[in-house]
């Protein structure tokens, strides 16, 4: 998620819940139209290495294994990034056609691209054989109206795909109501690859619902549930015969546990941020992004966790968070 789970996060969450997320697919690479030639040229340039900052394989090291994702629909852009990624180690790119973002949409990009199958066929026609990484795709069920997927599954089906990630909103719809499960049961069987199921998973029994009432589904993805309650995936592990950090398969975690382990990457996380901000002003910033997310896995009220949100000072925002998380 743009912003969120990005590299610093993904470092932190490895050192607190190791081993706990299988794979995160990585906040998207936007195609620009300079692209080709910044990956034509030396390869190393410092704008270049800016631009793929978040997937640089020396800095994810020892972090969670990801997938890079990228956004855009320009072919020649795609190829030349999804080669240069694969270069870069990865076997797998994502392609997002699911970002709800008006000025995104509007350029039939992300889920913009939803309505126009034969588009979407374009560029999976032009990409498909000349990358060099497998390709996955993650895609909403439209971006106006939910029929929309069902003219993309022919479509779809026509290529080699590793997975399809589907979260079952409309792209007007943003981030409200719920999500459609009924229109995603209908295509599940449709869809010749692996599905994976995302969308407002935010506890295990969200998690293990979806798995019971569609055993074709592949997997699931979690999002913004990542933040609400930072030990999900380390809860969805048990139950698949694993044992984590001491703690016995099957069992629930317990309510003082799961606190417990939320403070503490709450802490590491704020301190992270400190120590990587440039300035107490993005160090504020990006604390606000991520605390109006994260107060929702501590027992505090909304009103307070709002007041946090209302600081203009740094230390003032610190003093408050440390306050919740003691
Ligand atoms: C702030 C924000 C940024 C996001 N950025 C991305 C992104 O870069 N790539 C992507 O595939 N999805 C992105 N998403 C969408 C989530 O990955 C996910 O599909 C969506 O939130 C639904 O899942 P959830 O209900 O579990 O959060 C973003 C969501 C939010 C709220």
């Amino acid at each position: 998620m743009q912003g969120l789970t990005e590299l610093l996060f993904r470092r932190v969450y490895e050192e607190c819940f190791p081993g706990a997320i299988e794979r995160a697919v990585t906040p998207f690479l936007s195609l620009t139209h300079n692209l080709h030639n910044l990956l034509q040229s030396d390869g190393q340039t410092s704008t270049l290495r800016q631009y793929l900052r978040d997937v640089l394989p020396e800095a994810n090291k020892g972090s969670i294994p990801i997938t890079p994702q990228i956004l855009g629909k320009e072919p020649d852009e795609f190829i030349a990034l999804a080669n240069k990624l694969y270069d870069m180690g990865y076997g797998e790119v994502n392609w997002n056609i699911g970002c709800p973002m008006r000025n995104i949409t509007g350029k039939h990009r992300g889920s913009g691209i939803l309505p126009y199958p034969d588009e979407v066929r374009g560029v999976l026609d032009a990409v498909v054989p000349r990358i060099k990484p497998l390709l996955s795709v993650k895609m909403r069920i439209g971006l106006r109206q939910k029929e929309e997927i069902k003219a993309l599954v022919p479509v779809i089906n026509d290529y080699p795909l590793a997975s399809v990630t589907i979260h079952p909103r409309l792209g007007r719809q943003q981030y409200t109501g719920v999500p459609d499960v009924e229109t995603f049961g209908q295509v599940l069987p449709m869809i010749n690859h692996p599905v994976i199921y995302n969308g407002d998973i935010t506890t295990p029994e969200d998690a293990w619902r979806i798995k019971e009432r569609f055993p074709g589904v592949a997997d699931v993805m979690v999002g913004r549930g990542i933040l609400y309650r930072p030990t999900l995936p380390l809860e969805l592990t048990w139950g698949e015969g694993r044992v984590k950090d001491g703690f016995k398969t099957g069992e629930p975690m317990s309510d003082s546990e799961r606190l417990r382990l939320t403070k503490h990457f709450i802490a590491r996380l704020m301190t992270k941020i400190r120590n990587n901000a440039k300035s107490d002003e993005s160090a504020l910033r990006k604390t606000k992004e991520y605390w109006c997310m994260l107060w929702k896995g501590l027992p505090i009220s909304e009103a307070d966790a709002r007041k946090v949100l209302r600081e203009q000072e740094l230390t003032a925002v610190d003093n408050l968070i440390y306050y919740f998380i003691q």
